[in-house]
């Protein structure tokens, strides 16, 4: 049996204009990964490695003029609406960034139910979901508290359990560890890795895709891609 790629990306080019000049930061990715498979991408700090997962992710654009096709479960995002491309971003993908980013006027319950707000189903059912994810994250005693009242770590699992709120067929995460202690960044992992492999609250395991400096971190995916030069390579 084939499986079709959750995530296929081919020729991605992006250039940034700084002071008039261009600066080519991407010069033809492509990787495809399958469902529920580990994918890592590793390079040196400027290689691109944030605005290939942004691009993956529909949080940010290619240039145009190539062949290029960025394609999650089939939608390709470069070729649909805007409201379709949210769509499809809060429907199929989950982000998990270094800096957490959970909305600290809101208690870690609401920033979890978020993405089903973005979907327009933040009913009931969604708020028992969130709070089912919240004590999976070990986070069941602290449902109300505010995202400035967490450890960073304690964010992480936050923002992981966002994360799966929608179910997601792949998560996106870019250096998740990156800003925490080796320790926390361990436990940090088990958890992403034991999602990834599990699935949450009875959803397919998702994909994942995993930014990451770490060589232990790599090991532990079923493929390791280098970004160099603007292209993933083996
Ligand atoms: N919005 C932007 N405008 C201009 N340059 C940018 C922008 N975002 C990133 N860059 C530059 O693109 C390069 C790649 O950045 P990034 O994707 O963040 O790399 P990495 O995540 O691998 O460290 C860097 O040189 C960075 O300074
Ligand atoms: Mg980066």
């Amino acid at each position: 049996m084939t499986r079709d790629p959750v995530l296929l990306a081919a020729d991605v080019h992006k250039t940034y204009v700084l002071s008039k000049k261009p600066l080519s930061i991407l010069r033809g990715a492509s990787l495809h990964v399958l469902p529920g498979e580990h994918v890592a991408i590793v390079g040196k700090s400027g290689s691109g490695k944030s605005t290939l997962l942004h691009i993956l992710g529909g949080l940010d654009r290619p240039d145009p003029g190539h062949e290029t096709a960025v394609r999650i479960l089939g939608s390709d995002l470069l070729r649909i609406s805007e409201a379709r491309r949210a769509k499809v971003r809060a429907h199929d993908v989950g982000f998990v960034f270094q800096s957490y980013h959970l909305l600290p006027e809101m208690d870690i319950v609401d920033n979890v139910v978020l993405p089903a707000m973005a979907l327009g189903s933040a009913d009931a059912a969604s708020r028992a979901r969130a709070t089912a994810l919240l004590e999976m994250a070990g986070l069941g005693e602290r449902l109300h508290h505010h995202p400035r009242e967490l450890s960073g770590g304690e964010q992480q699992r936050v923002a992981i359990a966002r994360a799966m709120m929608n179910a997601p067929a792949v998560i996106l995460a870019d250096e998740p560890t990156g800003n925490l202690d080796a320790g926390t960044g361990a436990q940090i992992l088990d958890m992403l890795f034991g999602i990834a492999r599990n699935g949450a609250t009875g959803q397919n395991p998702p994909a994942l895709v995993i930014v990451t400096h770490s060589e232990d971190i790599a090991r532990r995916c079923d493929r390791i891609l280098r970004l160099a030069d603007g292209a993933l390579q083996p």
